[in-house]
């Protein structure tokens, strides 16, 4: 087995041997999306989403590939549920698809959803606890059309359409997310251009990112008035700003901009009903004021029950430039603005951290920093800590005898559940931990070129092989331990 590296060049304990134990009611269980996994795009009365828009813009996703097919589950969820309840998964994160629930953002599709309800269903049978996301950046194109994110009314129509799934599946559902990592869906998408609908407009992607906070705020007042007992969370990712020299006052503030625009332009208003000042200073005169409304902040703070951690990795800031420029590199060959509004004249800087496909650092130990700190400043005793995505795509090779032998992403999934426990240790409650993916899927703008699955997904007979990253979970969830 390759070892990973630490930062001083030396190899990072490999944990085999740690038997370090995860609490009792730590929930194991691993992450996939709508349109990354289930294809049959164009069934069923499902009509287009963004990304099916994005798609054919040609340039916008390598190679032009779409989600007309990806992994096909749609088609296969039985044997798919089959196969997490063969890996002992204890729940699993999927998204609904809002294309497919209200086509073109009208009137409930009852086929659509009732895909759901037997996906359900058969998660229950195998004993597998649903972790539903309503909303993992599909938006119905018809609403696009409308302004999309930007336009407030969306935040209206999300809840409405909560409010159906909900309706549909809520007697079997007890963990609803709303969003998945907001930031992405409003600044990479609205202001970067990077994921649909491709768009490169700072005030539109601040305009989005209110929305989609006003659209989670009122969809947890929604569902919490139609069944107070439900888990009612978001998923933020969240990333570790590092100065790359703590004594560099520029540097310093690098690294506080890129928490602000990042983290706590997210995590603020929902948790502290606020956006934070330093924020809207870095923002001034970019519009985000004209969006939000007398109101609006009570809404989106409304109390929640669990907050979802997606991360992958840090990152170090300078104000300087630096000799080892972190890749920025975007898959498109659109041209491309930064998406983050008051970056100018910050630069990343690589450090001497092995790398995943994805050119990310793999830094396990911020994981640990990260958890340490939310806790701390967010959720406290009352808001449950899930990491609800952490994973690695890697260039996976079929060897001889047939298997994936991906012991890179092996060591990266034992060190990120070792960085758990660190946090655990540290007096952090983490309750579950989802691994990113349950399969190779549609990495967005990469199409099918980056690989994260601990199952293999042969694009040509879409047949499922296990690696041997999930042969490894699986022996985890089964000791409980490390
Ligand atoms: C975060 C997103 O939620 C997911 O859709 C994506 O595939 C992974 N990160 C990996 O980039």
């Amino acid at each position: 087995m390759t070892h990973l590296t630490s930062l001083a060049g030396t190899p990072l304990a490999s944990s085999s041997t740690d038997n370090r134990s995860f609490p009792p009611d730590f929930l194991f269980g691993v992450a996939t999306a709508a349109y990354q996994i289930e294809g049959a795009a164009h069934e069923d009365g499902r009509t287009d989403s963004i990304w099916d828009a994005f798609a054919r813009v040609p340039g916008a996703v390598v190679d032009g590939h779409n989600g007309d097919v990806a992994c096909d589950h749609y088609h296969r969820y039985e044997s798919d549920v089959a196969m997490m309840a063969d890996l002992g998964l204890q729940t699993y994160r999927f998204s609904t698809s809002w294309s497919r629930i209200r086509p073109d953002g009208g009137p409930v599709n009852h086929t659509g959803l009732d895909f759901y309800s037997r996906l359900v269903d058969s998660l229950l049978e195998n004993n597998i606890k649903p972790w539903l996301t309503l909303y993992h950046w599909d938006l119905p194109q018809a609403l696009e059309e409308k302004g999309g994110w930007a336009n407030r009314d969306t935040a209206y129509r999300f809840a409405e359409y909560a409010t159906d799934v909900h309706a549909a599946l809520g007697d079997r559902v007890d963990n609803w997310t709303t969003l998945n990592e907001p930031w992405c869906s409003s600044f990479l998408s609205y202001i970067g251009g990077e994921h649909a609908p491709g768009r490169q407009d700072v005030e539109a992607g601040l305009a989005a990112g209110h929305h989609l906070l006003l659209g989670h705020g009122l969809a947890v007042r929604e569902l919490r008035q139609a069944d107070p007992s439900l888990g009612l969370g978001i998923t933020l990712n969240l990333t570790v700003p590092d100065p790359v020299d703590p004594t560099d006052a520029g540097d310093v503030d690098a690294a506080r901009r890129i928490d602000g625009q990042f983290n706590r332009f997210f995590l603020d208003p929902i948790f502290r009903g606020e956006y934070p000042v330093d924020v809207l200073a870095d923002l001034a005169g970019l519009g985000l004021e004209k969006y939000v409304l007398p109101g609006d902040l009570e809404i989106i703070s409304t109390p929640i029950d669990a907050l979802g951690v997606n991360y992958y990795h840090g990152e170090a800031l300078s104000s300087h430039p630096v000799e080892r420029e972190m890749s920025t590199a975007a898959p498109s060959e659109r041209p491309k603005r930064s998406p983050f509004p008051a970056a100018e004249g910050i630069h990343w800087r690589l450090r001497d951290l092995p790398l995943t496909a994805m050119d990310w650092e793999v830094q396990p130990e911020g994981l640990t920093r990260l958890l340490v700190r939310i806790d701390e400043e967010y959720t406290g005793d009352t808001v449950k800590l899930y990491v609800t995505e952490n994973g690695a795509a890697y260039d996976d090779e079929v060897e001889p005898d047939g298997a994936v032998h991906d012991a890179e992403r092996t060591e990266f999934l034992r060190l990120h559940l070792g960085a758990i426990l660190d946090a655990v240790d540290a007096g952090v409650d983490v309750h579950g931990y989802f691994y990113w993916s349950l399969m190779d899927n549609y990495e967005w703008a990469w199409g099918y070129h980056k690989r994260f699955g601990i199952v293999r997904v042969d694009y040509d007979t879409l047949e499922r092989s296990y690696k041997d990253s999930a042969i490894e979970y699986q022996r985890v969830i089964a000791g409980r331990a490390l």
